[in-house]
């Protein structure tokens, strides 16, 4: 900072003490020559280490794309040479550009000038302005740039990192505010800044990210839905204006309740954009978290947690839940958890939590046991069934089908009705929404005739896992009343060797031993035996569980 304003005196210092000694070869009044250094079209200003300089830009810069970011003062990550075209100070052939450091802004905005579009940027710890490369009279700019060396880890770590993050942040974003009277008057005032300036950092936007405000004590109430406010800067009054409703700390209740009721389309879920939900809890809930979260992250959503003065290892003994944080996020590597040491402190917390919440690769919670399936029901149509209990098989499918989330991006479902033959009902993404799906259910025609159970199995390999696709979870449920004329035992083993997670459920003269072979061990995790169809509605709620808990138990990235 300190060269910055006497530079161009230091020049002019400079220039006069060469000028006088630079008589000897004669003409006292040779204008010392100014050079002008070349640059790149992607040199940023933030990589020169010079508060201000002169530099040559090349032809054609727009063609490079290399952005920039603000109108008039630029984020200093911006390309020098378009920041310059975009200002008019020099068109698409190149030219001459004075470029002078400034400090940096709150916000820059985005414009299109010139024909060219600048972005938008929160925040920047520098900037700089662009003028007609023309020095001043007597100033001498450096005729080199003093590069400020790049570490291989810069794009790792660090302001790049963030700010890389932030270009891709669409996500929806719920803030559960404690409002619980332990918290008191100063400590509240202190969360709504908090979260203005998390609107702020985080630049709020229909093409971005979009959120909203709970506030939970005793009940939790909507404060504003998710699309309330499409900018940061509207969004904020709101934020001040909220007043403080007191009582407890339910915070599992509070997740119960936006699981429920707050992440709907008519509050303005976006189904792109994965549901996130940041809990701010001062000091440790009330009530327990570890259901609710558990069915708030199966619905999709990804739970962060802030902790503002948590328990300590004396306090913890109090606490409802001891280790309500882990219970509650869907990793406990530290990623979903924010421990922060006292609520004057909370600030420091934005850019991390931002820059979290934000990084939408790593919110693997929005992948869940209910959304990240290749179903396949293979249904027994063989005459011993008979219509009115093959009707129950549908109602039975139709049961386990209702609980997931059906779309051509979430949970798959196709079917294959056999005897000895086999018949393709629909494949995966046949239908590929809910109500579309249970009516072609309810449509399947019953066939009646033989029983061959390993020649199906083989058929549904084929003709619906096959075309599954790779990051799905593919889960076959096999629904029979008898014994097989054929063998399942090798096409069972054949779709287990393909990944398939398989599922029996045998009813009346099915063979145990067969619903073992085809169930993937554990088998009594995977096989289930019914007396009666009458009885078959208590396995669709066991079904449903052990996929999910099977999904849940899993290591994922
Ligand atoms: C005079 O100019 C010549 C060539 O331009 C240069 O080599 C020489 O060093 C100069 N002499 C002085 C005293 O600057
Ligand atoms: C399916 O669900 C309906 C409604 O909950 C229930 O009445 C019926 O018994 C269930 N049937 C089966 C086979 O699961």
């Amino acid at each position: 900072m300190l060269l910055r304003a006497p530079l161009t005196a230091v020049w002019l210092a400079l220039l006069l003490s060469c000028s006088s000694e630079a008589k000897p070869n004669g003409s006292k009044n040779k204008k010392p020559k100014q050079v002008i250094p070349a640059i790149e079209c992607d040199v940023r200003a933030g990589k020169i280490n010079l508060p201000e300089f002169i530099a040559k830009c090349p032809s054609d810069c727009k063609q490079t794309k290399s952005q920039v970011y603000g109108t008039g003062v630029f984020a200093s990550i911006s390309s020098i040479c378009n920041a310059a075209i975009h200002s008019g100070v020099i068109t698409n052939s190149g030219g001459k550009v004075i470029v002078r450091k400034m400090a940096g802004q709150n916000i820059y905005r985005g414009s299109n000038s010139q024909g060219l579009r600048s972005l938008s940027l929160p925040k920047w710890r520098e900037s700089f302005v662009v003028s007609v490369g023309k020095p001043k009279k007597g100033v001498i700019y450096p005729s080199t740039l003093d590069y400020i060396p790049s570490r291989p880890t810069y794009s790792k770590t660090g302001e790049m990192d963030f700010f890389l993050i932030m270009q891709y942040c669409k996500v929806d974003i719920a803030w559960l505010m404690d409002g619980s009277w332990s918290i008191g008057k100063r400590r509240f005032k202190i969360q709504k800044d908090f979260l203005a300036e998390v609107a702020q950092v985080i630049n709020v936007g229909v093409a971005g990210p979009m959120m909203g405000v709970i506030q939970y004590g005793d009940d939790p109430v909507t404060e504003f839905s998710l699309k309330a406010y499409t900018n940061s800067r509207e969004l904020k009054p709101a934020v001040d204006k909220i007043t403080q409703k007191g009582g407890m700390s339910n915070v599992g209740k509070a997740l119960s309740y936006i699981n429920k009721h707050y992440f709907s389309d008519a509050n303005g879920n976006r189904g792109g954009a994965p549901n996130v939900a940041v809990v701010l809890v001062d000091g440790w809930p009330t009530d327990k978290v570890e259901e609710a979260s558990r069915q708030a992250r199966e619905s999709g959503i990804n739970i962060f947690f802030v902790t503002i003065e948590g328990p300590d290892e004396y306090e913890k003994q109090n606490v409802v839940e001891p280790n309500f944080v882990d219970k509650a996020v869907c990793r406990t590597n530290g990623f979903y958890s924010l421990p922060v040491s006292s609520w004057f402190a909370l600030r420091k917390a934005v850019q991390p939590l931002v820059k979290r919440v934000c990084d939408t690769d790593r919110l693997v919670c929005s992948k869940t046991c209910l959304n990240a399936n290749d179903i396949a029901f293979v249904i027994d149509g063989s005459s011993s069934v008979g219509t009115g209990n093959f009707r129950t098989v549908l109602q039975f499918v139709a049961n386990i089908t209702r609980e997931f989330e059906i779309s051509d991006t979430d949970t798959r479902v196709g079917a294959v009705q056999y005897t000895y033959e086999q018949r393709l009902e629909f494949a995966f993404g046949q239908h590929n929404n809910k109500a579309d799906l249970l009516n072609a259910i309810k449509r399947i025609n019953y066939w009646s005739g033989g029983t061959s159970t390993g020649a199906a199995i083989t058929y549904a390999a084929e003709q619906l896992f096959s075309k599954s696709k790779p990051n799905k979870r593919k889960i076959m449920i096999v629904i029979t009343d008898g014994r097989s004329y054929d063998d399942v035992r090798a096409p069972a083993l054949a779709v287990h060797r393909q990944g398939v997670i398989a599922y029996s459920i045998g009813i009346a003269w099915a063979a145990q031993d067969e619903l073992e072979y085809i169930a993937t061990d554990p088998d009594k995790e995977h096989s289930y035996f019914v007396d009666e169809f009458d009885s078959l509605y208590k396995f669709v709620s066991k079904v449903v569980n052990n996929i999910c808990q099977e999904f849940n138990s899993q290591p994922r990235n």
